[in-house]
């Protein structure tokens, strides 16, 4: 089965996986990377990777509106439930190591070397990031990280797309992302979670020549809001 994966921007990405819509931490309202309004995305489901703004911004709104079942750890959904208004029935906790068969597909929270507090200040329990099977294709969103050995571990599992970060300051920045990549051993890669402020600018391109010079790995710079189908 294919999938679609768009980088919507920054850190916000979307999957349309068998007629289903995944968005992957909705941050619209003040972007820089994109123009699309919250008000007009579409989700049956919204995966959420940790509890910083730049991840979260819009999440409460468009689960409220589209009714997407949101998919994060166990303290991100205990504070939606208990203080944003979310219906239980519309949260799903896990946690890190944990998969669960959602509709469209197994969903894997992997391990990330980052923070995760809530605008509000309440705790956000430890960051993720998502492996997500879907019949024969595996996609690791690696989301906000570090670079971290158990990569490989991932990786042994065969991964199709390798979605990462290369911004540098908060997270992998590109030289981490080469042996990110070294570890995971994707068959393709995007980079994401950079350009979107002066502070995590860089060269995708000068980026994707060393990866693709020293690795197997096929490297797509999306724009935002460019799509591939794997
Ligand atoms: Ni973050
Ligand atoms: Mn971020």
């Amino acid at each position: 089965m294919s999938v679609k994966y768009t980088w919507i921007g920054h850190g916000t990405h979307a999957l349309e996986i068998a007629g289903k819509k995944i968005l992957v931490d909705p941050f619209f309202t003040n972007n820089p990377a994109t123009n699309v309004s919250p008000d007009s995305v579409e989700a049956d489901f919204i995966l959420v990777s940790h509890g910083h703004s730049d991840h979260i911004a819009d999440l409460v709104p468009i689960a409220k509106r589209t009714g997407a079942k949101v998919i994060a750890n166990a303290e991100i959904s205990g504070w939606l439930q208990r203080t944003q208004g979310l219906p239980a029935e519309q949260v799903h906790g896990q946690h890190i190591g944990g998969g669960y068969w959602h509709e469209f597909g197994y969903v894997k929270l992997t391990i990330a070397h980052h923070g995760s507090g809530l605008p509000d200040g309440s705790y956000g329990g430890n960051p993720a990031g998502f492996l997500i099977t879907v019949e024969d294709r595996k996609i690791y969103l690696a989301c906000d990280t570090g670079l971290f050995g158990d990569m490989k571990l991932y990786g042994d599992e065969g991964i199709d797309l390798f979605v990462l970060p290369i911004g540098d300051n908060f997270t992998m920045g590109p030289d981490d992302a080469l042996k990110a990549v070294k570890l995971v051993r994707p068959k393709a890669a995007v980079p994401t979670h950079y350009n979107s402020w002066p502070v995590i600018e860089q060269d995708a391109e000068a980026w994707a020549r060393r990866v693709e010079a020293e690795t197997d790995t096929k490297v797509y710079v999306l724009p935002p809001g460019g799509s591939i189908v794997i």
